[in-house]
């Protein structure tokens, strides 16, 4: 011990407390998006805690306490002169709902619900296995709602035309399948701006298919088809001008299966979109990726124990590039390009032909 580095276990405390501080403010931050305080607190002039409690429609003591932490925190600023509190245009910028997609209040509701199978997880780490997708309800029901707002601002005006022969095809009717659907969002998206051609979903869960088809009828789509199937059973040759794969192939059992199944869908000229995490395939060059420990930490806490969960191969989300080149590769997908898009931090999109 007599030879350890002071400085450096002095810095190393530092981040700790910063890690330590910034978790629990990422419990009250979620409060304050669950509250609507943010939302409120942007439309406010500099507002004592009672004035904040009465428009937000709180109890102050409550609303006072999580302003205290909120300005320690350095999130809400403070004046004790007048005893009021202001939350400034810039922070309001990331932390209400004109920040869309990438709130990043609504971003850390993910910990707590993570937090809430640690447990499991811990015994999965000695036992071996995985964790099912049903112990994560609020999980998958709050990844779909940011999936739903990205893929509302971007699916048909940037999306697509990634791919514009595909979309010219679809104007004139073709035949897509969306594999893990989830609740059908971009599946109906597509499906109502494309009403020549004909649109299947395919997922395991029976709760995403139910939603999904209560949306399509909602929206009186006649052209939409959706079905609880497993996806390493289907088996449909040659049938789809497009397939489509939105946050998916990394949490399957058996991706390089299904992978090979897609290919052996698609028309001889059809495309499969698959839209997974930006990553790289290894480790070392992830370490400037500014989501990397949240991205890791998804993934052990939920895509790739899902996986393991049913003797699958345990990708992971951060299974990269490289990775998911090889295998779209190894599945017949000769060409593949690789696209970006400024609206979603999060995904790299393939666009694949075999
Ligand atoms: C992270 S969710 C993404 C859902 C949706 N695409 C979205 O963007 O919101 C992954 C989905 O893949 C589905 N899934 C995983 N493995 C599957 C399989 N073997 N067969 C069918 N669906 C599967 C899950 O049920 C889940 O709905």
């Amino acid at each position: 011990m007599n030879d350890l580095d002071q400085a450096k276990v002095n810095a190393f405390s530092e981040k700790m407390l910063d890690i330590l501080n910034g978790s629990m403010l990422s419990l009250t931050i979620g409060i304050g998006y669950q509250t609507g305080l943010f939302e409120v607190m942007a439309n406010l002039p500099p507002s004592t805690s009672e004035q904040i409690a009465v428009v937000a429609e709180l109890k102050e003591r409550y609303v006072r306490e999580w302003l205290a932490a909120m300005v320690v925190g350095q999130i809400i600023d403070y004046d004790p002169t007048t005893n009021t509190y202001s939350l400034s245009a810039e922070h309001a910028s990331v932390l209400t709902k004109v920040a869309g997609p990438n709130n990043m209040a609504r971003l850390t509701l993910v910990i707590p619900f993570l937090a809430s199978v640690q447990k499991a997880i811990v015994n999965h780490f000695h036992k071996g296995g995985g964790v099912s997708y049903s112990a994560y309800p609020d999980f998958m029901n709050l990844w779909a709602e940011i999936n739903a707002d990205r893929f509302d601002a971007t699916i048909t005006q940037k999306i697509l035309p990634l791919i514009p022969d595909v979309v010219e095809k679809m104007r004139q009717g073709v035949d897509i399948l969306d594999i893990g659907c989830g609740d059908g969002h971009v599946l109906n998206l597509m499906a109502k701006a494309f009403p020549n051609s004909r649109f299947t979903g395919y997922d395991f869960l029976e709760n995403g298919i139910n939603a999904a088809r209560e949306k399509a009828q909602s929206l009186g789509l006649t052209n939409v088809n959706l079905e609880v199937q497993d996806l390493t059973t289907f088996n449909e040759p040659n049938k789809y001008a497009l397939i489509t794969a939105f946050d998916v192939i990394h949490d399957m059992a058996q991706p390089a299966k299904v992978l090979k199944l897609i290919a052996d869908s698609l028309q001889p000229d059809g495309t499969f979109l698959m839209v997974d995490l930006a990553a790289s395939s290894h480790l070392h060059e992830n370490l400037d990726n500014p989501l990397g420990s949240w991205l890791y930490t998804t993934s052990c806490m939920h895509c790739m124990t899902v996986s393991l969960g049913q003797n699958g191969a345990g990708l992971g989300a951060m299974w990269g590039e490289q990775k998911a080149l090889k295998m779209l590769n190894e599945a017949g997908f000769i060409n593949v390009d690789i696209q970006q898009i400024p609206e979603d931090i999060f995904n790299n999109y393939y666009i694949a032909k075999t």
